[in-house]
């Protein structure tokens, strides 16, 4: 037994994960490698804590939960030409770069394959990389600029997502000049009884650490150093899987730019009070994101004196930081939220296991909870027939589906 097994049979005896070495004698010399490389990184005390949580997540009842203040677009009147001017200004010089979080397993869509990649059925057959392309470049020609775009892609699904943007020409990009892939962080998954899982090729089960992981991404790859080399002050993050994204909005960067605020978010009113959706408020007096979960009815119902909704602006994943925001929110971990999801695992025999149900924790970070970082933050409600319409599930729900993702793209745009 060579001296790092050695060290690493005690280790995982000590957090009692012994299971993962069950298929190391199985493995080429590589793997082998591999597989205590992983073992080396895992973090077993933060895991023993994300266990626990899967036990009733720590929820600080003491959060006071007040309003935040938000501009609707629809009412900006004489001031919509305002911050349109000092927006396009600042997209003219070149100041903003747009990112794509890819990194989601879709596994809701049920997609095999990068949920970018998936074609929600539109006369084009264009992709969802395809429409997020064209919105991209056809904002790049009315400014007269090339807007940088940088994908965060999942360790499982980045192979296939480039090899997906180089059989597409990379949409007219420029791979490593304008056009930028970057990985995000993973975590281990575990069962119900708190042992980590082993994937498929023998090794640790790994899966990316959610939208949150974004901001550390950005900065552990070097991309946030990238965008500054290519002048850029504003980030616009988005989700892949809402085929209405408008990344390149001219009054959000110039109410960002106007207000002297960090982060602008882009939010839709909720279709009803009870629609369960996170929501844009103050959380201790900081900007924050509360799920339906966490506010009571009559927080849910409450109006102010023009008859809206006090906590009604659903977060859409729409959101402008500027770079030294990014970099500060990735200098701080995130919490970690958990969810329970499907995941094929090799039982202790060997034997692959596909489950069908969820069998097994996943820990994510969401982006939102480092709005608290920032002081302030401006929130632009836009019109929700406009600028979102997600592709979460097959069209077996109903809601949220390609179905519904493809009659509101065909609204706004036709088939281009
Ligand atoms: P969702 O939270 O809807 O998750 O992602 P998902 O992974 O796409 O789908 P399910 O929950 O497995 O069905 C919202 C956005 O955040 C990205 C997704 O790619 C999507 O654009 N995301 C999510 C990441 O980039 N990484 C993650 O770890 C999670």
């Amino acid at each position: 037994m060579d001296k790092n097994l050695g060290e690493i049979t005690a280790l995982l005896k000590k957090y009692n994960q012994e299971q993962l070495l069950n298929e190391y004698e199985n493995l080429d010399e590589q793997k082998k490698k591999m597989l205590l490389e992983q073992i080396e990184n895992i973090d077993f005390e933060l895991m023993n804590h994300l266990y626990l949580t899967t036990k009733g997540e720590n929820k600080n009842q003491s959060d006071t939960i007040t309003p935040i203040d938000y501009l609707d677009k629809n009412k900006l009147y004489d001031d919509y030409k305002y911050y349109d001017n000092i927006g396009k200004k600042a997209i003219e010089e070149g100041k903003l770069v747009a990112v794509t979080m890819a990194g989601g397993q879709g596994t809701r869509l049920g997609h095999t394959g990068p949920k970018g990649t998936f074609d929600i059925g539109l006369p084009s057959h264009k992709s969802l990389f395809e429409l997020l392309s064209d919105s991209l470049k056809e904002a790049g020609k009315r400014y007269d600029v090339t807007i940088p775009w940088f994908i965060m892609t999942s360790k499982e699904n980045h192979k296939a997502t480039v090899e997906f943007f180089e059989k597409h020409r990379f949409f007219g990009y420029q791979k490593n000049k304008n056009l930028f892939f970057f990985n995000q962080g993973q975590l281990p998954m575990m069962d119900t009884e708190g042992k980590i899982l082993i994937g498929e090729d023998g090794l640790v089960k790994l899966a990316a650490d959610g939208h949150g992981g974004i901001y550390e991404a950005l900065v552990k790859n070097k991309m946030t150093d990238k965008m500054r080399e290519l002048g850029a002050e504003w980030v616009f993050i988005g989700g892949v899987d809402n085929c209405l994204v408008r990344m390149v909005d001219a009054v959000l960067m110039g109410i960002a730019i106007d207000k002297e605020v960090t982060v602008a978010c882009k939010s839709v009113v909720k279709a009803n009070p009870h629609e369960k959706v996170g929501v844009f408020c103050k959380k201790n007096g900081k900007p924050n994101v509360v799920e339906y979960s966490e506010i009571t009815d009559e927080m849910a119902e409450a109006r102010d004196e023009d008859g809206e909704l006090l906590y009604g602006e659903s977060h859409i994943l729409c959101n402008l930081f500027s770079v030294d925001a990014v970099e500060r929110m990735g200098a701080r971990p995130l919490p970690y939220h958990v969810a329970y999801k499907k995941a094929k695992y090799l039982d202790k025999d060997g034997n692959l296991v596909v489950p069908d149900s969820p069998n097994a924790y996943k820990f994510e970070a969401f982006l939102f909870d480092a709005f608290g970082e920032v002081d302030d933050m401006a929130v632009l409600r836009v019109n929700r027939e406009e600028e979102f319409a997600p592709v979460k599930n097959s069209d077996d729900a109903g809601v949220d589906c390609p179905k519904t993702a493809r009659k509101l793209y065909m609204n706004l745009h036709g088939d281009k």
